[in-house]
């Protein structure tokens, strides 16, 4: 890894939290590896990304920065025709997607356990259907407003893998983040606000611990126009 990678790093904070169970570390051994993204794959076109679900799928979806994955456990047993790819580096987020995809035998799952923005560049051009990024670590400093998640390459990357006419949801409870993503989105030729009502869907863990704390969460759907 390059320094410059390295310092990037920084981006999303911790990587683990509380210790991980005898169970825990079991599905870190044993079951990751086989719903694994491999970390250094380059994926070409759609055929192999399909591969990476043992041929099972043709569509597919990513969540970055799925936290407790609450979101998309949920999206993945309600679209069962559809492979998930779930991008998060830290651990403990991690294990618990992994309990749930064993638990409940959930076969339309892969997980990317690294850099959303270095996966991004590894997955083929229009390949993705929807794009999830949920309550993106706020960065409420302005001398920190250059780490947050959304900027305009990573605009530039999701409009690469996302399929024309494709959707990109974005959430969060931090009024300020709203206005910035929507000025990025203002100022990116591939994207566009589409006026579409939020979906049906559940409270993820960072949200329900917003609404506890008052404040109240939006929601924007945003187009692919390339
Ligand atoms: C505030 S939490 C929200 C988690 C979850 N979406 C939710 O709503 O509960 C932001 C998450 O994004 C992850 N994250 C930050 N930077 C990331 C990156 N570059 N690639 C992938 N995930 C990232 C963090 O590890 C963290 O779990």
């Amino acid at each position: 890894m390059t320094q410059d990678k390295l310092r990037e790093y920084r981006l999303f904070g911790r990587r683990q939290g509380s210790p991980l169970s005898p169970r825990q570390q079991r599905l870190i051994d044993e079951l990751l590896p086989q719903v694994q993204v491999d970390n250094s794959a380059v994926y070409q076109d759609v055929g192999q990304l399909t591969g990476l679900f043992c041929g099972k799928f043709t569509r597919f979806h990513l969540e970055i920065g799925f936290g407790g994955a609450e979101h998309l456990i949920w999206q993945a047993r309600r679209a069962q025709d559809v492979g998930f790819i779930g991008c998060e580096p830290f651990i403990n987020g991690v294990v618990k997607l992994l309990t749930a995809i064993e638990e409940a035998k959930l076969e339309n799952i892969r997980i990317c356990d690294d850099d959303a923005r270095d996966l991004l560049d590894r997955l083929p051009e229009s390949s993705l259907e929807k794009a999830y990024v949920l309550f993106p670590d706020p960065w409420p400093k302005k001398r920190h407003h250059k780490r947050r998640f959304i900027n305009q390459r990573s605009l530039n990357q999701l409009a690469r893998v996302m399929i024309p006419g494709a959707h990109l949801c974005f959430a969060s409870d931090i009024a300020d983040y709203i206005t910035w993503t929507k000025g990025h989105i203002a100022d990116n030729q591939y994207f566009e606000l589409a006026n579409i009502e939020p979906m049906e869907r559940p409270r993820t863990r960072y949200e329900e611990k917003a609404a506890r704390a008052g404040r109240a969460s939006t929601y924007l759907t945003i187009a692919c126009i390339k």
